[in-house]
């Protein structure tokens, strides 16, 4: 069984033995000295993408005059060591709670190069930002102008603060639709067609203590259709314009979001983002010259197509057992150390993933098998639907890959289950960046 390339880390190979390797790491040393499961990223893939993305972009907005930022979105997957990576590759740093906020401080990246998000900030996470000195808030609601203001006020040094407002533009895009977040009925930024957010940016002209630099607008997540982008660029454009007619303040800035899909099966096709690029560069400058204004900053933040396909999930299988479907058909329950509280997309978005056998190789001709965890629940399912050799067996590791993204960003203890650690894995070298969680630190949280 070979390792589709758009699917497994860049650095995974399988060997002559049949066992994989990441980075030169053998993944059966890496389970045998740090236990499964375990999330393996690949470091110098991880770098690879962020660097390539920031200058693929860089390249197509140059060519029509202008800049581009790259934040990485910290949600899809955020520790000290991965932040430091994205800042050092020449990314900003994209957080939407105090909590990433402070991953990414922790990280030594410097508050101009960080924004925050979050559709209901506290006022903690507000003050947090300002004394950090953020490169940017981004405002959400019309109430949340207001309190910015006067957090800005109140902290009287005299500094305005950068903001951004995040509006929707009625494009649906995106993998599933609760990752959809620019319809109108759902709780992200202010319509355009409304008139919301018009309003929230006069709003926020009206505060002095305030700095408007640009508008948001993040359409969705694993979008796999680039014209998504095009009509979400052009929407936004247009609003600054009007903006600019009304008000005579012309916003330097504008944001287009994330969601760049990615594969997770070998049959899918990963959505190339320095084609987006393209596309979207021609409807910037198009829609500008139309417009009658100048080409704006542009920024982006992509998260899953960073880190998603770094990373695999490496599990020791369990209990193998056939169920009998129907008289045609008999799938193998392959049951692994793990399940929905280290993966939860399966069970929430029905996301389909691949896996395969990583610790040998194939004895037997593949079978129609379902890799499950070992939670209370039957929609603990991992792999859907997936040939595996007949005859895998407890002991043998299997990995799932493109587990980087929202992986362990939205892991859980359901079950009292101690979250994984995460391995990065660099030039023949593992070294733990985020470690293993014990029952007793989940004892630790019971106070009686
Ligand atoms: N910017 C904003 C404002 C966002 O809300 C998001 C994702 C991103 C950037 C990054 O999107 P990405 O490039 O990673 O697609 N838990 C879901 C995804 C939720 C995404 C939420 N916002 C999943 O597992 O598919």
């Amino acid at each position: 069984m070979n390792l589709p390339a758009h699917v497994w880390p860049a650095g995974a190979s399988r060997g002559a033995d049949g066992a994989v390797r990441v980075a030169g790491v053998d993944l059966r040393a890496l389970a045998a000295e740090l236990g499964t499961p375990a999330y393996v990223l690949d470091e110098a893939d991880f770098r690879s993408r962020a660097r390539s993305f920031r200058e693929g972009f860089e390249r197509v907005f140059a060519a029509i005059g202008t800049h581009v930022d790259v934040y990485y979105a910290g949600k899809a997957f955020l520790c000290t060591a991965v932040a430091r990576w994205a800042h050092e590759e020449g990314l900003r740093i994209d957080t939407s709670t105090g909590g990433e906020l402070a991953v990414a401080l922790r990280a030594g990246v410097p508050g101009a190069d960080i924004g925050l998000h979050g559709n209901n900030k506290s006022d903690a996470e507000i003050a947090r930002a300002l004394e950090a000195g953020v490169g940017r808030i981004v405002i959400d609601s019309l109430g949340e102008v207001d309190r910015v203001a006067d957090a800005v006020r109140s902290r009287g040094d005299g500094r305005r603060a950068p903001v951004m407002v995040r509006v929707t533009t009625g494009v649906h895009a995106g993998g599933h639709e609760y990752i959809s977040t620019a319809h109108e009925d759902q709780k992200f930024g202010l319509s355009i067609s409304g008139g919301r957010a018009l309003e929230a940016l006069r709003a926020v002209l009206a505060r002095p203590e305030l700095d408007l630099i640009g508008v948001h607008s993040h359409i969705g997540s694993q979008i796999l259709d680039p014209s998504s982008f095009e009509v979400a660029a052009r929407r936004v454009l247009e609003l600054r314009a009007e903006l600019a007619t009304l008000t005579g303040h012309l916003m330097p800035e504008v944001d287009l979001g994330g969601g760049f899909g990615i594969a997770y099966t070998p049959g899918e096709v990963p959505l190339d983002p320095v084609r987006v690029a393209k596309d979207v560069a021609g409807v910037v400058d198009a829609t500008c010259a139309e417009l009658g204004t100048p080409v704006p900053r542009i920024s982006v933040e992509p998260g899953r197509a960073i880190v998603g396909p770094t990373t695999l999930t490496l599990y020791t299988v369990g209990t193998v057992k056939p169920v009998t479907v129907d008289e045609r058909l008999t799938r193998l329950y392959v049951s692994v150390d793990g399940g929905m509280s280290d993966n939860l997309r399966p069970a929430l978005y029905g996301a389909r993933y691949t896996a395969a056998l990583v610790s040998r190789a194939a004895g037997a001709d593949l079978v129609p098998a379902r890799v499950v965890g070992k939670h209370c629940e039957s929609g603990d399912i991992l792999v859907h639907d997936v040939q595996l050799p007949a005859d895998i067996a407890p002991g043998d590791l299997l990995a799932v890959p493109a587990t980087g993204a929202y992986g362990r960003s939205m892991a859980s203890n359901y079950n009292h289950v101690p979250r994984p650690p995460v391995v990065a894995v660099r030039d023949g070298v593992a070294r733990v960046i985020v470690r293993r969680e014990t029952e007793q630190d989940l004892l630790a949280l019971d106070v009686g």
